[in-house]
């Protein structure tokens, strides 16, 4: 990872205060994602807690909250899917941007948590 983001991202998880909120968020996310025209369909049959959960560990090692990180890694973790379009990764974080202003989050905020997700756009665009 980027590590100048990472104070940024210590920021963001003081602003949000807890593992819980950072999981509750992080489901809300991807809740909005499947019920997206344009990538909704990447999510139908999925356990979206699960995936939500894997994910949201993801970030909160990236936040220092976490020491480690069990599940597999972005690169990794969508082989099995239908090719991950440019256009999809950009909609994921409009989805994102606006999700987070609906929970009035700071827009720092906003910022570092997208800038996060970008940091990973080439190992999830040509995995
Ligand atoms: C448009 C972009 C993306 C789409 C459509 C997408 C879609 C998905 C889907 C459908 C899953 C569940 C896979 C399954 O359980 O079968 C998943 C898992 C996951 N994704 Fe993404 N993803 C995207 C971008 C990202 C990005 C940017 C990151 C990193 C910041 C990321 C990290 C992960 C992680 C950590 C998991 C869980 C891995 C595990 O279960 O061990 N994804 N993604």
């Amino acid at each position: 990872m980027n590590t100048t983001i990472k104070p940024a991202l210590e920021a963001l998880y003081s602003e949000l205060g807890s593992d819980e909120r950072v999981f509750a968020l992080m489901l809300g996310f991807y809740e909005a994602m499947a019920r997206d025209t344009m990538i909704g369909f990447f999510f139908f049959g999925k356990d979206l807690v699960a995936v939500s959960r894997k994910q949201a560990e993801f970030l909160l090692r990236a936040m220092g909250a976490r020491e480690s990180y069990s599940g597999k890694s972005p690169a990794q973790a969508h082989g099995h899917l239908a090719p991950i379009l440019p256009g999809f990764f950009d909609r994921r974080a409009r989805i994102l941007e606006e999700y987070l202003r609906t929970q009035g989050i700071s827009e720092s905020g906003i910022v570092a948590w997208v800038t996060f997700e970008e940091a990973f756009r080439d190992a999830v665009l040509n995995r």
